[in-house]
């Protein structure tokens, strides 16, 4: 299992898992995207699909009011199990909700381990990039999320309105050594 750059190479799974995250009822920022996306259309445009999500660490193809950031996928073999984003930098907005990391693992590999695994493996990659310290923000109804982000070194800082969820969010800084 590693965490690589997103590639066409993962399409056939990735493509499996975009029809699993369209029936899933999670309610993260990333999750809701991938339920916007017509899976027709990234199967069709995937090698501009996966360009896009690598162009992201260049600052380019950026939505508006996103910064710079590094899109890993956990695979093993050729299999898509996840993804994450690394935030170069904090903006006002994701020093409240969003910090420099987000993950999820897709709805039909879960529960075996690789949340823990993928936020193991997205700390190494953070410090690559100059990262000593991170905020990662949870729903306060993420139980499985908060149980990873505290195994991994999490330390809660606070817990805040989301009005946009209209449920608080746990807001917690890791020290990567
Ligand atoms: C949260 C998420 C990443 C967990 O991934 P996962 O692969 O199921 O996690 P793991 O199997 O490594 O489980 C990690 C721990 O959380 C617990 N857990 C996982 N999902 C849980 C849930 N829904 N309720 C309660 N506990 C849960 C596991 O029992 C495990 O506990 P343990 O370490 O004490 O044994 C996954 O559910 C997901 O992708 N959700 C949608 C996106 C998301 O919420 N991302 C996090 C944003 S901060």
């Amino acid at each position: 299992m590693e965490l690589v750059r997103p590639a066409v190479v993962y399409k056939d799974s990735f493509i499996e898992a975009l029809r699993e995250y369209q029936h899933d009822n999670d309610f993260t920022h990333r999750s809701l995207a991938y339920k916007k996306l017509s899976v027709e259309d990234v199967e069709a445009a995937f090698e501009s699909f996966v360009e896009t999500e690598l162009s992201y660490a260049n600052g380019e193809n950026l939505p508006d009011g996103y910064v710079p950031c590094t899109e890993l996928w956990l695979v093993d073999n050729d299999v898509f199990l996840g993804r994450a984003s690394i935030r170069h930098r904090l903006t006002e907005k994701l020093t409240r909700i969003g910090g420099h990391i987000g993950y999820d693992i897709r709805p039909s590999k879960r529960h075996l381990g690789y949340g823990n695994m993928i936020l193991k493996l997205v700390l190494e990659k953070a410090q690559g990039l100059g990262l000593s310290r991170v905020l990662l923000t949870s729903d306060i109804r993420n139980v499985g999320s908060r149980k990873i982000i505290e195994k991994n070194g999490g330390v809660l800082e606070n817990q805040i309105p989301n009005p946009e969820m209209g449920h608080d969010a746990l807001r917690f800084w890791i020290e990567i050594k």
